[in-house]
């Protein structure tokens, strides 16, 4: 009974596009398997939902994970990222965040593994922490201990916030990124303390202590991503980030005769932390417009909800 998007099971292209054809619109098509994020078409409209379809069963992009795909209602609201720790006998909220599917600026274009995230997530107040936990938090690690699992790790929650109503888009059993980028920065505990005390099963005996500093994570990637693009790309001004409260992460780069060059689609993540978000929107972005390499693209809209809901 946790709360999610009324969705139904498909194997087969013929039995799906019958479905589609009735189904109101807007609507989403999801291959049930692992696809980097890239595996989930919103679809405003028949057409639409008709190319997923030929996607997934015809030309088979996903492979072995397009062989069942899910139809699901579109839910309209604002996306939310949760990540809990758990020993199997306790579990353990981490500060929250949101990430910025979507590849372009205002939410437009195809989805990606994550172009940018902030934390805190303004949208998640206390009281709705306190209605996630009850609403899914404490029924999932139930159904888990019923059915004998015992969880120990970190499970991540993509949440869509819907009428002041928090409803599950999908689980993964990791970190989120970019969403830890921007989480753990903002921890002040050891990480590696907290993760024996996960894995010793004494996870009770932990108190996160969180920075209330906010910190943006902004997405570098590859010219053409989420589609084709190019690898080993010169990355030029990494050695002039200077700012003590920038972070850069490497995602997909590596080194090629000395020197560092792009090697995945998403291919740095610069997090910064401020006194408040305006100050954190504009450090990552100072940092970012330092760092070049041919073809580089980012969202430049990172952090505007939160900023729109602070003010
Ligand atoms: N940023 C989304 C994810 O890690 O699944």
């Amino acid at each position: 009974h946790i709360p999610t998007a009324a969705s139904r099971e498909f194997s087969d292209y013929q039995s799906a596009r019958g479905f589609i054809q009735k189904h109101p619109y807007p609507l989403v098509v999801k291959a049930d398997g692992l696809a980097a994020g890239k595996g989930v078409y919103i679809c405003h409209k028949q057409a639409e939902a008709e190319q997923a379809l030929v996607d997934i069963f015809r030309a088979n992009k996903f492979g072995e994970a397009g062989s069942k795909i899910i139809i699901e209602d579109f839910l309209k609201g604002e996306e939310a990222s949760l990540l809990v720790l758990s020993d199997s006998k306790t579990y353990v909220p981490l500060a929250s965040a949101q990430d910025h599917k979507a590849i372009f600026d205002g939410d437009k274009g195809p989805n990606t593994g994550g172009m940018g995230a902030y934390s805190p997530a303004p949208v998640i107040t206390d009281e709705m922490m306190e209605k996630i936990d009850r609403k899914i938090w404490r029924p999932l690690f139930q159904g888990l201990k019923q059915e004998g699992i015992e969880y120990r790790g970190v499970l991540y929650a993509g949440l869509m916030i819907r009428d002041n109503e928090p409803m599950v888009l999908e689980f993964n059993v990791r970190f989120g990124d970019p969403e830890a980028q921007a989480i753990l920065p903002r921890l002040r505990n050891d990480l590696s303390v907290v993760i024996e005390a996960v894995i010793a099963g004494n996870l009770d005996q932990i108190n996160l202590d969180w920075s209330p500093e906010p910190t943006v994570c902004v997405v570098m990637a590859s010219g053409g991503y989420p589609d084709v693009y190019d690898k080993g790309m010169l990355i030029s001004g990494l050695e002039d980030i200077d700012d003590p409260g920038v972070t850069v992460f490497h995602a997909g780069t590596k080194i090629e005769n000395g020197k560092t060059v792009t090697n995945g689609g998403r291919v740095l993540g610069v997090s910064a932390g401020g006194t408040n978000i305006q100050e954190s929107v504009e450090k990552a972005y100072r940092a970012v417009e330092k760092i070049n390499f041919p073809g580089k693209q980012y969202r430049k809209d990172i952090g505007q909800k939160a900023l729109k809901r602070t003010e």
